[in-house]
């Protein structure tokens, strides 16, 4: 059985619909996954760097879950990145990440017709693929799921439809991560 990690970048759960029962989901059916809930451990963006990169030291696959903030990453999923991935660590004279299996999961307001055009969802993972050649990573591509917009959560019926893209997503991460297991 390999090791997951599921590092959540959302900078407030408190204040999230599609993550949270994305994650919960996950919580429930990889009872044997780490979780790293970085807004809990960290909303004062102080990473603790040796904690952190145990927890990635011991995983043999890594979930990156996150809603998409500005065509990229949450502030706080890019600070533990900054902080954590450093030299003689994850490239460089040290290649503790090196063969491990890096997966990307996010979710974005506007719908994924909007993703296929100018701007792609590869086009944004395009950072984090280079980053996962850079450290000897195997990229395993991304789960996305698009139209779960924090401004229509007010609307029962949206609110019903996030949910229920929420679980979907959480069940084709779940196949993903059996195949890769
Ligand atoms: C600060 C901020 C920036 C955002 N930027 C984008 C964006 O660039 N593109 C997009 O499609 N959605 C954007 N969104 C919408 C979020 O991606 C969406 O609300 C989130 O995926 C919903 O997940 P949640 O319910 O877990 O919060 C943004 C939301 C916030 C709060």
């Amino acid at each position: 059985m390999k090791n997951i990690l599921v590092v959540s970048g959302h900078t407030d759960l408190n204040d999230s619909v599609a993550n949270k029962l994305i994650l919960e989901t996950l919580q429930k059916r990889l009872p044997q996954a780490e979780f790293d809930f970085l807004d809990k451990l960290y909303s004062d963006f102080k990473i603790d760097v040796k904690a952190e990169q145990e927890k990635l030291t011991k995983a043999d696959i890594i979930v990156l879950q996150s809603p998409v903030f500005w065509y990229s990453y949450p502030s706080l999923m890019h600070k533990w990145m900054e902080d954590v991935f450093v030299f003689g660590f994850s490239h460089g004279t040290g290649k503790v990440l090196g063969g491990k299996t890096l997966v990307a999961s996010l979710t974005s307001g506007a719908p994924e017709e909007v993703y296929k055009k100018d701007y792609t969802i590869n086009d944004m993972l395009a950072p984090l693929k280079q980053t996962a050649a850079l450290c000897e990573m195997k990229w395993a591509e991304y789960v996305y799921t698009g139209g779960v917009s924090y401004a229509l959560r007010s609307v029962p019926e949206k609110r019903k439809e996030i949910e229920e893209k929420a679980k979907i997503h959480a069940q084709r991460l779940i196949e993903k991560l059996n195949g890769l297991s």
